[in-house]
C-alpha cells in the first residue's frame, strides 16, 4: 500500500509518498519557506500559512510524480493534524481530507510529535519500547516510545525548545536564521573553553530542560563584548553556545535512560528526532552515552529529521496497520501532547 503523507504545521510544506514494504520512501518534497520568513528572524505564522496554500499543490504533484504514480494508485492519505501553527495545519489537514474524499481512501491525522517519533522505525528496524529524545524548533521531551500512539513522557521542557536556543543564539550573535545549522557551522573553527557559559539542568533528578538561562548568559556574554563580536568572538561564542546545550540534553538523557530502563530492563535503543538531531555533535555525544548504557542509538537521516512528510506517511502506515483511520469531522489541534496523562511541569514559558 502506498500512503501519501502531508507536513504543512510549521515553515516546510511537504509532500511524501511511502509504501509499507522496502524501499519504503517512494518521494520525499519538502520546499522550504526560509525565504519568506528570512526577513522576520523567524517564522511569522500569517505568513506560513499563505504560504502553504500557494505550494502545497505543486509540492503534492511533484511528489506525485516523482514516486511515478497518480491519484489512483495512492491507498491512503496522512496529514499533520497537529500540534503546530494552527492556520497552516488547517491548509494541510483540509487537503487531505478533500483528497481522501474525492478519491473514497481513508485519512489519517497524524500527531506531528509522533511522526517525529516514529521516524526511526522508517529509517531503522527499532523495537518497541525505545527511548526517544525529541528535539525540534518548538519541542524538546524525553519520551518512552511504548507503542503506537503509546507514549510515557519522562521530561519536558520549563521554558525553550533546544532549537529555540539554537535560534535565539544565533539572532544574538548575528548568525542569521536557522540558528542551528549556523552555529554548528560557526562552531567548528571556534573554542568553547574561551567563552564559557552554563550548563543548564546538569545532575538534576528530574529529565526536564531549561535553556532560558543560557540564553540571557549568552546576551551578557555579547554584551560583555561591547556589543561588537570580531569573527573569533562569534566562532567561541557558537562553540560554547552548542556545547551547553548537547551537555545539558546528554546529561537529561543520561537520567531519562536509567529511569527507562528501570521500567523497561529489556528496552535496547535510544532514539533521537526531530530537527535539532541533525546536529553532528549531539549525535556523537549521544551515541557514546548511549553505548555506555549498553543501548543502541538510531539518528535517521537529517532529510528525516528536520520536518518533511515521508515520516508523516510512515505514522500513517504504523497507525492504520495498528487499525486506526480518523473521520473526516476531525478537528486540526494547535496543541496535542503525545502522553496526555503526563504531569504538567511549571516553569516560565511551559508549552506542552
Ligand atoms: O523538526 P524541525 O525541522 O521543525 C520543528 O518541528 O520545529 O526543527 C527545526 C529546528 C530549528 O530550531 C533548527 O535551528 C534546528 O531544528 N536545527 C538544528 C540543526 N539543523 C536544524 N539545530 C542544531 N544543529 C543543526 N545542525
Ligand atoms: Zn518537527
Amino acid at each position: 500500500m502506498l500512503v501519501l503523507g502531508i507536513e504543512t504545521s510549521c515553515d516546510e510544506t511537504a509532500a511524501a509518498v511511502v509504501g509499507d514494504t522496502p524501499p519504503y520512501i517512494r518521494s520525499n518534497i519538502v520546499f522550504s519557506q526560509l525565504a519568506e520568513h528570512r526577513p522576520y528572524g523567524g517564522v511569522v505564522p500569517e505568513v506560513a500559512a499563505r504560504a502553504h496554500l500557494a505550494h502545497l499543490d505543486p509540492v503534492i504533484e511533484r511528489a506525485l510524480a516523482a514516486a511515478g504514480i497518480g491519484f489512483g494508485e495512492v491507498g491512503a492519505i496522512a496529514a499533520t493534524g497537529g500540534p503546530g501553527l494552527i492556520g497552516g495545519v488547517i491548509v494541510g489537514v483540509t487537503e487531505a481530507k478533500a483528497i481522501a474524499f474525492a478519491r473514497g481512501v481513508p485519512f489519517v491525522a497524524v500527531n506531528h510529535l509522533e511522526g517525529h517519533a516514529l521516524s526511526a522505525r522508517l529509517a531503522a528496524p527499532v523495537e518497541f519500547p525505545y527511548l526517544l529524545l525529541l528535539v525540534s524548533g518548538g519541542h524538546c521531551q524525553l519520551q518512552i516510545v511504548e507503542g503506537v500512539g503509546r507514549y510515557r513522557r519522562l521530561g519536558t521542557t520549563i521554558d525553550d525548545a533546544a532549537g529555540e536556543a539554537f535560534d535565539k543564539g544565533a539572532k544574538l550573535l548575528g548568525l542569521g536564521y536557522p540558528g542551528g545549522p549556523a552555529i554548528e557551522r560557526a562552531a567548528q573553527s571556534g573554542d568553547a573553553r574561551r567563552a564559557p557559559l552554563p550548563r543548564p539542568m546538569l545532575g538534576r533528578e528530574d529529565c526536564n530542560f531549561s535553556f532560558s538561562g543560557l540564553k540571557t548568559a549568552l546576551r551578557l556574554a555579547v554584551e560583555k563584548r561591547g556589543g561588537r563580536l570580531s569573527q573569533a568572538d562569534r566562532a567561541d561564542l557558537a562553540a560554547s553556545l552548542q556545547e551547553s546545550i548537547v551537555a545539558s540534553l546528554a546529561d537529561r538523557t543520561a537520567q531519562a535512560i536509567a529511569q527507562f530502563l528501570d521500567r523497561y530492563p529489556e528496552g535496547k535503543t535510544l532514539v533521537v528526532a526531530g530537527g535539532v538531531a541533525a546536529n553532528n555533535a549531539l549525535r556523537s555525544r549521544l551515541e557514546q552515552l548511549a553505548a555506555k548504557s549498553g543501548l543502541g542509538f538510531v539518528a535517521p537521516p537529517v532529510a528525516l529529521c528536520t520536518d518533511n512528510g515521508a515520516m508523516i506517511a510512515w505514522a500513517g502506515i504504523e497507525r492504520l496497520k495498528a487499525g486506526l483511520v480518523d473521520g473526516l469531522d476531525f478537528a486540526p489541534r494547535p496543541r496535542w501532547p503525545l502522553d496526555p496523562a503526563a504531569v504538567p511541569v511549571r516553569g516560565a514559558g511551559v508549552k506542552a
